[in-house]
């Protein structure tokens, strides 16, 4: 394990600041004494996130797979910082429900210029700063199904595992200077990212966007908030891989155990709990 970041008082920025998992984090940093920089497509929600927070706050609409307005945003964010930066959250994602078979290169596309591009833009944008600081972290969100496969999810498993593979290989690169690169690895968390997904199928064959909505929200245990911290903590101990959720260390555990064979034990496990 690397050694920890200093994370508190100092700026942080936070992609997919408009809802769930970024949401929290920038809310929990805020409280911490982080001025915070947080972008988001959605605009309303952005508001809404910056309406809850008391400190320096700075908002900006962008997508985050357009790599100018990355390069912009991280321009604004370096003449407004009012601290040096601690972390850098690339947090924003989407996700497509549908057989690989079946799938429209326009959805595969759209999910992979998200969590994919827009996690290398965020990172090609403010690492240079971090660079010239001397110290940070680079933050990016996989999940575990950066982990894993999962029937419906190639596109966004895909997404996931390069997210994975380009922040790990960034990490290496990154050991001899105080600049880390983090990994993170979600199990559920109740946030709106199945409501938000373009919906067509899911493993079971069901196609009724909102039954899967409400089922997820049955099964995802981990409330942002919740997420939050585990981010946060991890950041400050310097873990260079942050699991959250117990779905996550058990999934963690099942691909080193059977990496080829792992579906069938959760098959069965996820038929017990559907039962
Ligand atoms: N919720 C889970 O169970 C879970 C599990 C593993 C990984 N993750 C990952 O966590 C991250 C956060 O997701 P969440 O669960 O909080 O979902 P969410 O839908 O609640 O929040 C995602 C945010 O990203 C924003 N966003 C989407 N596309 C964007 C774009 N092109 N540009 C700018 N903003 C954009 C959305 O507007 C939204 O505010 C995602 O990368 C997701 O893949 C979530």
């Amino acid at each position: 394990m690397a050694h920890g970041t200093v994370v508190n008082g100092r700026t942080a920025v936070v992609t997919g600041a408009a809802s769930g998992i970024g949401r929290a984090l920038a809310q929990r940093l805020a409280a911490n004494g982080c001025p915070v920089a947080l972008c988001d497509w959605d605009q309303e929600g952005l508001e809404e996130t910056a309406a809850a927070i008391s400190g320096p706050v700075l908002t900006r609409r962008l997508d985050v797979s357009d790599r100018h307005g990355q390069m912009a945003f991280a321009a604004e964010v370096k003449e407004w910082a009012p601290a040096p930066i601690g972390l850098v959250a690339n947090n924003a994602g989407v996700t497509v429900s549908q057989t690989a078979a079946d799938a429209a290169v326009e959805d595969d596309e759209w999910v992979l210029n998200i969590n994919f591009w827009g996690v290398v833009h965020g990172t090609r944008a403010f690492l240079p700063i971090l660079l010239a600081q001397g110290d940070g972290a680079i933050v990016n969100v996989s999940s575990v199904f950066g982990l894993i496969g999962f029937p419906t999810q190639s596109a966004y498993c895909a997404s996931k595992f390069a997210v994975r593979g380009y922040t790990e290989s960034l990490r290496h690169e990154l050991r001899d200077t105080r600049v880390r690169a983090i990994t993170v690895h979600p199990g559920g968390i109740k946030t709106n990212i199945v409501k938000n997904a373009r919906f067509h199928v899911d493993d079971q064959g069901n196609r009724d966007h909102g039954a899967m909505a409400d089922e997820f929200a049955r099964i995802a245990r981990t409330s942002p908030a919740s997420a939050a911290k585990t981010i946060h903590t991890g950041v400050e101990k310097g873990k260079d891989r942050i699991l959250i959720g117990p779905d996550a260390a058990v999934i963690s555990l099942l691909s080193r155990a059977a990496p080829v064979r792992y579906f069938d034990v959760m098959e069965r496990a996820m038929g017990l709990v559907r039962r």
